[in-house]
């Protein structure tokens, strides 16, 4: 199938401009794509798209953010017009749709965190950059320059993605550490963490954090099982690394995937570069195409 791929809304630290890259490294055809840390599943759709898995599990911690894809889905319709009426509601607001926003934000954090909350917060606020506070309340601005994506460009992205997925999906809601317990020899495991920082429960862009410890065990006992998995972990900008590499014991491929350049640098007037790490596990490494000059050239850029 030709043309763009589709996708919901803009997420931060999506790997939708990544796909492309991230699927050379996965087989042609496979029995089941395992998403631990979906977000906004640029991987799952980007995959479905090329029917190269029979089977799709999305799981992601934050659990509005999975009724987003289950309502994507399995009720495309229901979830357009009910984004619809949110959505038309900020046009004729008394005190205009900044304020809007505010008011549903509101409801959101008072307990209506229905999909198409979630989705016009996501769609309305700054970047598609969720931010929590301490006791969990969402709290990101909104875009004062934008409306959110209009329903009618929204309509055809989701009903192609449920074309790709209904019938084929899993969703659930749980700890990374539970949804990998289910792979199976054939399955595919795509991780993308949060970005590791410091062992703690919150990580304020997320919603939640992970340890590094935690992280590298499970990665071991996959590879003890046998299990083929991607992983993209760290990120380097310009001088600047981010995060620490996976343990060499682990024997994974680890090659660098050319990100663009950083659109904060450009704020600064800076160009630079950023590179993504992605780890292959041991088996699935026979797989790539990527060629040693390729890489050199990467780190010529
Ligand atoms: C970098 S984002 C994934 C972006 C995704 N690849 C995409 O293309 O949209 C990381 C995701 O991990 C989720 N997360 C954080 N801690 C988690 C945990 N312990 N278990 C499962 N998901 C978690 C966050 O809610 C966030 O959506």
């Amino acid at each position: 199938m030709n043309g763009a791929t589709p996708h919901i809304v803009q997420y931060q630290g999506s790997k939708r401009n990544l796909a492309p890259q991230i699927l050379r490294y996965f087989p042609q055809k496979f029995n089941r794509l395992i998403e631990p840390f979906a977000g906004m599943a640029a991987i799952t759709i980007a995959v479905s798209k090329q029917r190269r898995a029979e089977q799709y599990v999305l799981n992601d911690l934050n659990e509005p953010l999975v009724n987003v894809l289950r309502e994507t889905i399995n009720n495309p319709q229901k979830l357009i017009e009910e984004y619809a009426k949110v959505w038309n509601e900020q046009i004729n607001f008394e005190g205009g749709s900044v304020e809007h926003f505010y008011k549903i934000r509101k409801d959101f954090n008072d307990g209506n965190k229905s999909a198409a909350n979630m989705l016009y917060l996501l769609a309305r606020c700054v970047k598609g950059s969720v931010r929590y506070s301490t006791n969990g309340m969402f709290n990101q601005s909104p875009d004062k320059r934008r409306m959110g994506t209009n329903p009618k460009n929204l309509a055809s992205n989701v009903y192609m993605i449920s074309s790709f997925l209904k019938g084929k999906t899993e969703f659930s809601s749980v700890d990374y550490r539970e949804v990998t317990k289910m792979a199976k020899r054939g399955d595919i495991v795509y991780m993308d963490p949060p970005y590791q920082g410091v062992c703690t429960t919150r990580d304020s862009r997320y919603f939640s954090g992970i340890c590094f410890d935690d992280f590298v065990e499970c990665v071991d006992d996959l590879n003890s099982r046998g299990i083929d998995f991607v992983i993209s972990y760290d990120g380097t900008c310009g001088e600047k690394q981010y995060g620490v590499d996976l343990p060499k014991e682990l024997k994974l491929k680890k090659v660098m995937l050319n990100a663009g350049l950083s659109s904060q640098s450009l704020l600064l007037g800076k160009k630079e570069k950023t590179v993504e790490a992605l780890y292959i596990s041991p088996n699935l490494s026979d797989f790539t195409t990527s060629t040693t000059e390729e890489q050199l050239l990467l780190f010529a850029l």
